[in-house]
């Protein structure tokens, strides 16, 4: 299906930060643009605010001051709403409440064409539900940009029940138009980004509730050894607690109340005391201009370690132990290979081992339980990076059995590899690890249940949330059984339906045990 073709008119309902930054990419890729908006001169001051962002992106050299001259010509505002009716789209961006974005629909039934797309731009509605009462439901579809439209590139293009294919085809085929990443999905509840990011915040919230760390603690470690570009808890005083928290709560009752979403009740206080991030001053951090950002917990420099073995059968790479190994190599270790004796409950592979201490990567169980398991009460786990070669910090966890001189001679070893060393209690799962795990198993289910492709929750993570790598790309480069393995001990350990693992991992993982892969 074709795109709107670049002359055609792009009407836009509500002129607030979403609709005027769709009406400025619709004008600068070439339509002509109408937009609408029921407070009196908001139509007007929008279309004024784009010029004179037009006007600062020629300042910079990015936009020829013809293309500006010419994309501002091309908005017009509309008198009434009468005036959408030569629109072969309209897209409707009003406030987010399902009775009056149906009587608008129903309205601009009778003013437009048949052959109009009708688009809603809701973050949480039904898109089933906006076009039941429709004469013609098949033409409304969802058209989800993202905050601040002109510079994020992820649209879910959102099918109801009753939408046509051939609807979201060009509505796609016109996102892609006008530089966008469209991805198609279902009409479900959080659609893809606002479903699939939910444990990124969650798991971040238990782990604070859990006292693994503090919030600049946990957000550094997500940073700097998982690679986002915020975390958590600074990305949440950003986008503010009552919002944050209200989309958690939406999907969670929209899921009737499916524990996978549970909101938390941590994040809750902090609405109910007025802490809601960077408006008010206050979230988990200051904001006033006095207040500096706490650093990271980060331990004290400790003696290089003399040696560091590694069991493992050679020839055998671990997705995540052998690139660590080539960190620690060059940092002039020479790490022995040695086999792993039979016997797994005494000797788990792959391990380090430097000074008596035994060295895993998290696989869902604490390193309490995990010393427990081997007998071997010297035990460390460490989390995952997103790119081992180059972050620049590693969390560690110590067994509550674990000795002093053990636990050291780790932490000299990690810093020895260039990293600074971070603490965290010893819960299960660690951060990094425990959050991919639960965004990727939230990406399954998605794809299991034909939400979205593979292919389209990953673009939709990358483009929509910034994050470093899609949750199912990440689980390829860490392995299905690595995921499965951590979900499977964190469902176990807490006993909680909310980290029941998704049918699709499983069956991915029964079907090629050593090369389950969700891209080719
Ligand atoms: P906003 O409050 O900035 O703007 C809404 C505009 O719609 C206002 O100018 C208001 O006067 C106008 N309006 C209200 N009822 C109207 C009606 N019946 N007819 C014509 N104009 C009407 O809201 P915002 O943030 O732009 O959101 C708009 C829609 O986009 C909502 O459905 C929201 O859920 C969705 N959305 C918002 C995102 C965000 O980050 N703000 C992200 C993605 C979607």
């Amino acid at each position: 299906m074709n795109a709107l073709e670049a002359g055609s008119i792009v009407a836009v309902v509500g002129s607030g930060a979403m609709g005027s930054g769709i009406a400025q990419v619709a004008a600068s890729a070439g339509h002509r643009v109408i937009l609408f908006d029921t407070r009196a001169g908001a139509a007007a001051k929008a279309i004024g605010d784009i010029g004179r962002v037009y006007a600062r992106l020629v300042e910079k050299g990015r936009m020829t001051a013809v293309d500006a001259d010419a994309a501002t010509e091309r908005m017009q505002v509309a008198a009434t709403i009468a005036d959408v009716r030569d629109g072969a789209i309209v897209i409707e961006a009003i406030v987010e409440d399902l009775d009056v974005k149906r009587a608008l629909f129903a309205e601009l039934e009778t003013i437009v064409g048949d052959d109009c797309i009708l688009a809603t731009n809701t973050s949480s509605i039904s898109v089933t539900a906006i076009a039941a009462e429709l004469r013609r439901p098949q033409r409304l579809v969802g058209m989800h940009f993202f905050n601040p439209v002109p510079l994020m590139a992820l649209v879910e293009v959102i099918s109801g029940l009753a939408t046509e294919q051939h609807v979201a085809d060009s509505v796609f085929a016109t996102a892609a138009a006008w530089g966008k990443n469209p991805v198609h999905a279902k009409s479900t509840p959080g659609f893809i980004v606002n479903r699939v990011a939910r444990p990124f915040y969650a798991e971040a919230l238990r782990l604070l509730s859990e006292q693994a760390a503090d919030p600049a603690t946990l957000d550094a470690v997500m940073r700097e050894t998982g690679g986002f570009r915020m975390g958590p808890f600074e990305l949440m005083d950003l986008i503010g607690h009552d919002v944050n928290f209200s989309v958690t709560r939406s999907v969670h009752q929209a899921y009737f109340g499916d524990p996978r979403f549970t909101p938390s009740v941590l994040q809750q206080e902090m609405v109910n005391a007025g802490f809601l991030g960077r408006k008010s001053g206050r979230g988990f951090y200051r904001y006033g201009d006095d207040d500096v950002r706490p650093a990271p917990q980060t331990e004290a420099p400790q003696p290089r370690p003399d040696s560091v073995s590694v069991s493992m059968e050679p020839g055998t790479p671990h997705a995540v132990t052998s690139p660590m190994e080539q960190r620690l190599a060059a940092a002039g270790f020479t790490v022995a290979h040695r086999k792993p004796l039979p016997g797994a409950a005494a000797h788990e592979a792959p391990a380090f081992h430097c000074n008596g201490a035994a060295v895993f990567l998290t696989d869902g169980r604490s390193a309490t339980e995990r010393a427990s398991a081997n007998r071997h009460p010297d035990t460390v786990l460490y989390d995952l990076a997103f790119d081992c070669a180059g972050a620049g910090r590693i969390a560690l966890a110590r067994a509550d059995q674990c000795g002093d001189a053990a636990w050291h001679a780790v932490v000299g070893l990690f810093q020895a590899a260039g990293f600074a060393v971070t603490r965290i209690d010893d819960v299960p799962g660690m951060v990094v690890m425990r959050t991919v795990a639960m965004l990727a198993n939230e990406a399954a289910d998605a794809v299991n249940q034909g939400v979205c492709s593979a292919a389209a929750v990953d673009i939709a993570m990358q483009k929509g949330v910034n994050y470093p790598r899609g949750p199912l790309a990440w689980t390829d480069a860490i392995g299905v059984a690595q995921v499965v393995t951590v979900l499977s001990n964190l469902a176990s350990g807490y006993g909680e339906d909310r980290y029941r693992i998704s049918p699709l991992l499983r069956r991915k993982l029964a079907g090629a045990p050593a090369g389950a892969r969700f891209h080719a």
